[in-house]
């Protein structure tokens, strides 16, 4: 839903076109961001940043699942943005001004990583360490962890130490006397941050939801093609589940050949828990039990976005199960349709949020006075109770500062009727929830639709699901627990 708290500011666009060679020696994708795209967005930073300052990024923290197994690590997007770095239990610092090492050398960033370590790697996977993070992210000092309590710098000097609110819920790991805790302990000690440091001007907590916010919010071209990938990917997805969803799947079931296809073209997540709700379960915004085991004759709302390279997509269908919308689901579907195509004509530089909130907002409540749902305008929002879009990027609610569009922006459009049960209009009514959301790229007189290949109109959704599936022969055998096997 839509990211709260816009802020003016001023943005800059570095176009960084240096393209990512394919690596066949080591089968590996070759269209990762590049060391330049990573040290233009540090450049681009330290452009916005005040004389005498000091930007601080630090990693995620790790997160257990249970026992000895943690969740799968994904990094903090703005450390991965400024440096490529993935790995927990680093800390990177921008320096405006260039600054000198105890062996004379001048540096602009450093970046502590964690250390190498043969144990480990065997059972967690290959760490990058010190070596090769100079040789991989083109980062000229780079130390391990352990190094950061020693390290000579006095970061009294600074004017400004620019950094995000401090975490609270880091665990000190007692194997590790250099994780995310140690780190985060340290630069507290070294800085002098106090308690109440987000009230010290010293500090700049707000400057730096600012500054990313500017930075983050406008896509620099490489990005634009990760993202382009993400939704195309996205759609495809779409497409593929319309052809083969029928009423006897479960909810399940549907996300699972969305993610499947998602990985068929190399996403390595999703960007967020797949939506795939039926009928009234589509009207919880963010359902994420999919757990229905028959999605029977109803409209599934699909709510599925692949993360490719770290950046998300975000697309939302509303499909008949069996094929066909009945009257009552295909009102409600053109309805959200025109509100959907009322905000398009609006997304271009200079429009603001709030233009094209109140457009397809009147679309949805002059439609639904229409069908006799309510009387008066105002009750739209309990229909229609989120906010229009949202940038999308390394976060699926990307960090932006400005309330107004402009050229480079990547959005979602995505208006949304939620009717649940026992609502207070005809019965006929109940239970139908209609999203649909597409993501585009702002430009300076119009939009580039991102999310092109995933049908979007009722008579295109119609057709498609109408259309045979490779997964239509896909079957697997009854489980027998308990027969004897191989
Ligand atoms: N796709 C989930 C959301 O926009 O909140
Ligand atoms: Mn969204």
């Amino acid at each position: 839903m839509r990211l709260r708290n816009f802020v003016m500011g001023c943005t800059l666009l570095a176009s960084y076109t240096a393209v990512a060679q394919p690596s066949p020696k080591e089968d590996l994708p070759g269209d990762y961001l590049t060391p330049a795209f990573h040290a233009g967005r540090r450049d681009s930073l330290r452009q916005l940043m005040p004389a005498n300052s000091v930007t601080v990024v630090w990693a995620y923290p790790t997160r257990n699942f249970s026992n000895d197994v943690d969740y799968v690590y994904h990094q903090n997007p703005d450390l991965y943005y400024f440096s490529g770095y993935k790995e927990p239990h680093s800390m990177l610092l921008v320096f405006k001004e260039p600054q000198t090492a105890a062996d004379g050398s001048t540096f602009k960033e450093l970046l502590f990583v964690q250390k190498r370590n043969a144990q480990a790697e065997q059972w967690t996977g290959k760490r990058m360490g010190v070596e090769g993070a100079k040789e991989k992210l083109g980062l000229t000092h780079v130390f391990n962890g352990e190094d950061f309590k020693n390290y000579q710098l006095d970061f009294t000097k600074f004017d400004k130490i620019i950094l995000d609110r401090l975490p609270a819920d880091v665990n000190d790991s007692r194997y590790d006397n250099a994780d995310l805790f140690d780190l985060l302990k340290q630069l507290k000690e070294k800085a002098q941050i106090p308690d109440n440091y987000v009230q010290e001007k010293r500090f700049g907590t707000a400057q730096f939801r600012q500054y990313t916010g500017q930075l983050r919010e406008i896509k620099t071209e490489e990005e634009v093609n990760l993202l382009r990938k993400a939704v195309e990917i996205s759609c495809h997805g779409q497409a593929e589940v319309m052809k083969a969803v029928r009423p006897d799947m479960s909810e399940r079931e549907v996300q699972g050949l969305h993610e499947y296809v998602h990985k068929k073209y190399g996403a390595e997540y999703v960007g967020y828990p797949s939506i795939v709700g039926a009928g009234n379960n589509g009207c919880v915004l963010h359902y994420q039990e999919n757990e229905k085991l028959h999605v029977e004759n109803k409209m599934v709302l699909m709510d599925v976005g692949a993360e490719y390279h770290g950046y998300t997509a975000d697309v939302t269908r509303t499909v008949p199960a069996n094929g066909k919308f009945t009257a009552e689901q295909k009102a409600i579907y053109e309805i959200v349709y025109e509100a959907q195509e009322a905000a398009f004509k609006l997304c271009k530089e200079g429009s603001t949020w709030g233009e094209l909130d109140k457009v397809s907002r009147n679309v949805v409540a002059e439609g639904l006075i229409k069908l006799g749902i309510i009387t008066k305008k105002e009750e739209a929002n309990k229909y229609y109770p989120h906010g229009l879009g949202h940038h999308i990027g390394l976060d699926v609610h990307d960090r932006s500062a400005s309330a107004t569009l402009k050229k480079g922006m990547v959005i979602t459009i995505e208006p949304g009727i939620y009717i649940p049960e026992n609502s207070n209009c005809d019965k006929k009514w109940w239970g139908i929830a209609v999203r649909i959301e597409d993501d585009l790229l702002i430009k300076e007189k119009d939009f580039e639709l991102l999310s092109w290949a995933a049908p979007r109109k009722a008579s295109d959704v119609e057709k498609v699901v109408a259309e045979k599936s490779p997964l239509d022969q896909f079957t697997l055998p009854k489980l027998q627990s308990g027969k004897k096997g191989f």
